[in-house]
């Protein structure tokens, strides 16, 4: 059962797509304090709690505070508050109770569970209005189950989006790629698609190609597809201000810019220098900016991400002037204690300021919002904006979107990347307790930079990182620039790579099986252990084991130099020990603590009682696993049956 009650006036999001009665009732669970905007509620010693998407910390929320403020933060240690997303559903897991919360405003919410004081959970609010959902249920299923149906079903990528993705910011030019094509081919590692990241374009201006460095880039396109290679360009949030531009007088003529209070565009700037923003919240703007992604349509492409939505801003043209002027008075002065952090403030403020986001205004549903009250809600309708016009310009095919920031609502339009992390260990496991929550809130299509995107990887990191990367149904290898060069080619072991990469191949029916029945039946794709076996305690406390699908449990391994780890069964289980999709060794393992071993090259799966694992040949491309050679590994699973959803894996 679900019950809606409003506080105050607020602003529509449309993450939620059924109607609902308002509840008058007083709201359960937490006390109000209209005040000061702040929900609390006493937690209980052994309460849990789970969900808010991609947030930093484990997978049971419990201890820390968590502020929904989509945010360009590419440092995600753990004492961050905020990424770059905001998907403000959790399940509270009582003793006696569990409920799910639904907070539903685009503006800033602070989620302190346990962190002011450790034995309270408060909700804070900048404005007091948004609309709250309540979700009771039989378990914590049947409550993601529920939540699930009424914020609209999850997107659905083409499946060729389940193969491998090689990515790297930037690869300068067509012939950087073909490199990168051929290498793969050289090796045998499968792969389906390169990412083009800003380089690709002229100038950084979305929607142009640099005809110098992808020379006649349709023909390009055919080529690689020809190959059976998808090219997924990158697409920023800011438009480049440039006379002659067509995008940009576009924006300029049609008024599809965000303002400033007195009516002048905002002059912000990101990659290409200055730009404007559109304004992705007024219908007319983002049906405009969707049908931009046709000029590459029309050249072929077929996937995209969108990125720098929260929006990212380096300097806005007011602030930066506010700078170099008070820079002026530390000219020449001995700086102490003081004022020379005072002076490092002021020149570390330039970019993604606070004050720069209540600079401009949305034109949203026939009203003016100052950005900072629908802050959240921004980087969504960037991509709500591709996923309508898709709908207009791919009439009978998919196209691959994914975005770097988002709201509950877009999980309908696109998937997500959880952004800029590192080449730290740390950061694997960050990967792997992210992606419930995601599961929770509606993300599916979602995966990490594996191998990590800033810093410099090591070839037992990556390796490490892709056996729980080829689990993820976005897996691609994403670097930064000035990084060492991470494709899988570059290293000593490509055999292992290749095998690792081939049991994500061999695992694609299953994986876009289990995807597919995710969506259609609101069922989350990564599950804690403890969803399914409430009642087991040891089963709470494990954060770093996962289901994936209905058949299988994954523990990786994310220690340096480890060569295995502790694994908890909750049930008895068949081991897998992969080297290859038709190289692995079996074993039965009781209920209960193992210290299972893993080689570097060796991936551990766990297939369930009475469930049922389907393994097909590896290919070179998604298009060519032939589902006839598919065979089924089994544990006891006499009379059950395993359900294969499939599909042309394209059409809509
Ligand atoms: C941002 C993105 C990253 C991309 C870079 C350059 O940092 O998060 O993935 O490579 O911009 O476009």
């Amino acid at each position: 059962m679900i019950r809606k009650y409003v506080f105050g006036d607020p602003i529509e999001t449309e993450a939620v797509v059924k109607d609902f009665d308002v509840c008058s009732e007083a709201l359960p669970y937490f006390d109000v304090d209209k005040e000061s905007g702040t929900l609390t509620k006493k937690m209980d010693q052994k309460d849990r709690v789970y969900g808010l998407g991609e947030t930093l910390r484990g997978i049971n929320k419990r201890g820390y505070i968590y502020i929904s403020n989509n945010s360009d933060d590419p440092f995600h240690m753990e004492e961050k508050r905020s990424l770059y997303a905001s998907q403000n559903f959790f399940v509270y897991w009582g003793e006696d109770k569990k409920f799910g919360m639904f907070v539903d405003t685009p503006g800033k919410v602070t989620f302190d569970i346990g962190y002011s004081e450790i034995g309270t959970f408060s909700i804070g609010f900048e404005d007091f209005d948004a609309k709250i959902y309540v979700v009771e249920g039989t378990d914590v299923l049947d409550i993601v189950r529920q939540f699930r149906g009424i914020i609209g079903k999850s997107y659905v990528p083409p499946r060729w989006a389940f193969g491998f993705g090689q990515s790297r910011w930037s690869y300068m030019s067509a012939d950087e790629v073909r490199e990168v094509v051929d290498k793969y081919d050289e090796c045998g590692i499968p792969i389906d698609s390169v990412y083009l990241d800003i380089d690709y374009m002229e100038r950084y201006k979305d929607f142009t190609v640099d005809e110098e460095r992808f020379p006649d880039f349709e023909n390009f396109v055919k080529e690689m597809k020809a190959r059976n290679i998808h090219l997924v360009p990158i697409i920023d949030a800011g438009v480049k201000i440039e006379e002659g531009y067509d995008v940009y007088e576009e924006g300029v003529a049609g008024d599809y810019f965000v303002k400033k209070e007195n009516g002048e565009r905002l002059v912000a700037a990101v990659w290409p220098g200055k730009v404007h923003f559109p304004d992705f919240l007024n219908d007319k703007a983002r049906a405009w900016f969707g049908d931009k992604y046709k000029v590459l349509v029309d050249k072929g492409i077929d996937g995209f991400w969108n990125d720098m939505n929260e929006p990212a801003i380096f300097y806005t043209e007011d602030h930066l002037k506010e700078v170099f002027d008070s820079i002026e008075d530390y000219k020449g002065k001995n700086l102490d204690i003081r004022s020379f952090f005072a002076f490092k403030d002021l020149v570390g403020s330039i970019d993604n300021n606070p004050e720069d986001y209540r600079r401009f205004y949305h034109e949203y549903k026939g009203k003016r919002y100052r950005h900072d009250k629908v802050h959240n809600i921004f980087g969504y309708n960037m991509t709500r904006a591709a996923g309508e016009a898709f709908e207009r310009i791919s009439t009978d095919k998919r196209i691959l979107m994914f975005s770097r920031s988002s709201y509950i609502g877009m999980h309908r339009y696109g998937g997500i990347w959880c952004g800029d992390n590192r080449s730290w260990w740390s950061h694997i496991l960050l990967n792997i307790q992210q992606m419930p929550a995601l599961s929770m809130t509606g993300f599916l299509y979602s995966g990490a930079d594996v191998g990590g995107f800033s810093a410099d990887t090591t070839e037992d990191l990556l390796m490490r990182w892709t056996e729980f990367g080829i689990f993820t149904p976005l897996f691609r290898n994403h670097s930064a620039e000035y990084t060492r060069r991470q494709e899988y080619y570059r290293f000593t072991d490509k055999e292992s790579f290749k095998n690792i990469i081939g049991l994500r191949y061999a695992l694609i029916p299953y994986l876009y099986s289990e995807y597919m029945k995710a969506v259609n039946n609101e069922d989350m794709l990564f599950k804690p252990i403890c969803f399914d076996y409430p009642d087991d305690e040891m089963a709470a406390e494990v954060e770093d084991q996962l289901f994936v699908g209905s058949s299988i449990m994954v523990a990786p391994i994310y220690r340096q130099n480890a060569t295995g780890r502790y694994v908890y069964l909750p049930e008895t289980m068949k081991l897998l020990r992969f080297r290859s999709f038709d190289d692995y060794d079996t074993e039965i393992l009781e209920e209960g603590n193992h210290y299972v071993r893993a080689l570097l090259n060796e991936v551990l799966v766990f297939v369930r009682k009475g469930r049922a694992l389907p393994i097909a040949k590896p290919a070179k491309r998604v298009e060519d696993i032939d589902y006839s050679s598919i065979t089924y590994e089994c544990f006891d699973c006499e009379g059950s049956d395993y359900e294969l959803y499939n599909d042309d894996g394209i059409s809509r």
